[in-house]
């Protein structure tokens, strides 16, 4: 047994060999026309990865209508889900588990993605942003408010898409409701003007997402089903907070007591909110004492925060981003306290092999 709380396994439902996730963690190389993941880049990417306790795949789109950047894997056709078939093998053969993301970015797109026409988001406010097109990155544009047929047809997106991820092999899915996406478009008042039941009170800003997950929930056990969301989200992603954004969480999490799910997931603040009067400062602290169930954080750990928040009792798994682009064997790493590689950011979104699976283990390079 670890004296490492990162290290001791996790029972409650997931059964997981340790409690070091691998954040979702978009990498842009399905560069391919449909938009595939592909065996020479994914299947080795992930498995290398597998002694993780958890991955969450990067953010896949639900449909063709839900894609904002280029070359993202999706979860919408047979050809995408022929692919992860290989990815779910491999890693499951290592021994590891794998939910994938499923995405829908909204407004966080360009009509170059979707023939001309316009994303789609609950209001049509402009989240003047960028979004990264096959032609570089533009600005966003002002979205299409979405009627009620496209909501009805988003739910059923995501509802298919959770099929399809079981049907690819998936451990389970995590429904990205974070980072400035869909979901959290319509949750916060400054980017959901609505006057129907999907705007206005803390109810309806989150009955979509609700909507969404009932419908998954017929199609999959709870128990495969996680969620994220980034509650002091400000300044990035065209997400301003107001003074409702945090009980709106609060909100959301709370219900969540009412479900089974495999996980929430939550991240502690992207930048530094300590002057935004809104914001939460310290996320697993103030949501923890709200949730009964398993609760993953993430954003900004290492190993010895890791240890620590779980020890607090503040979380039951950590999630590390960037930590596992550089060190695909970053368990063994924490196992024998071996020094961290650093990460290229330049090769983050870039085709090809290059700062994807050329990452030495420890004892490769030493
Ligand atoms: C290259 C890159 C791509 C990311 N893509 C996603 C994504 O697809 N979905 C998501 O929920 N978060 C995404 N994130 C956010 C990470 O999951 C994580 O929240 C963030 O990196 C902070 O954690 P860290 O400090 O451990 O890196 C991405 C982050 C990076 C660096």
């Amino acid at each position: 047994m670890s004296d490492q709380a990162l290290l001791s396994p996790f029972h409650k439902t997931l059964n997981l060999s340790n409690r070091v996730v691998m954040a979702p963690m978009t990498r842009s190389r399905a560069a391919n026309e449909g938009n595939i993941p592909t065996e020479d880049l994914y299947v080795s990417y992930y498995t290398q990865r597998a002694s993780a306790g958890l991955i969450i795949t990067e953010g896949s789109q639900v449909s063709k209508d839900a894609v904002g950047y280029v070359n993202t894997a999706g979860i919408h056709s047979k050809e995408q889900v022929e692919g992860w078939k290989k990815v779910t093998k491999s890693v499951h053969d290592k021994g590891g588990k794998i939910f994938i993301q499923l995405w829908h970015v909204g407004r966080m797109s360009h009509p170059d993605f979707h023939n001309g026409e316009l994303p789609l988001a609950p209001s049509a406010i402009n989240p003047n942003a960028q979004s990264y097109t096959p032609e570089g990155f533009k600005d966003t544009v002002t979205p299409k408010a979405m009627s009620i047929e496209d909501i009805k047809q988003t739910v059923a997106d995501f509802k298919n898409a959770a099929i399809n991820a079981m049907e690819a092999g998936f451990d389970g899915v995590e429904i990205h409701s974070s980072n400035g996406y869909l979901f959290h478009q319509f949750f916060n008042g400054t980017s959901n003007h609505r006057t129907d039941e999907y705007g206005g009170s803390i109810e309806n800003r989150t009955r979509f997402f609700f909507e969404v997950l009932d419908a998954i929930k017929e199609a999959i056990a709870q128990e495969k089903i996680g969620v994220r969301f980034n509650p002091s989200l400000n300044g990035m992603f065209g997400i301003t907070m107001d003074e409702e954004t945090i009980p709106t969480f609060e909100h959301i999490i709370k219900k969540l007591n009412d479900y089974d799910l495999a996980y929430v997931h939550l991240s502690e603040p992207f930048n530094d909110v300590s002057n935004i009067p809104f914001a939460v400062k310290h996320i697993a602290k103030h949501f923890r004492p709200l949730y009964n169930g398993t609760l993953m954080i993430n954003a900004g750990f290492d190993q010895e925060s890791g240890n620590k928040v779980i020890e607090e009792g503040n979380a039951d798994l950590v999630a590390f981003g960037k930590p596992f682009i550089s060190n695909p064997d970053l368990v063994e790493r924490f196992k024998h306290n071996y020094p961290l590689a650093d990460w290229d950011t330049d090769t983050f979104y870039t085709p090809g092999k290059e700062g994807y699976i050329d990452y030495p283990t420890y004892e490769e390079n030493n």
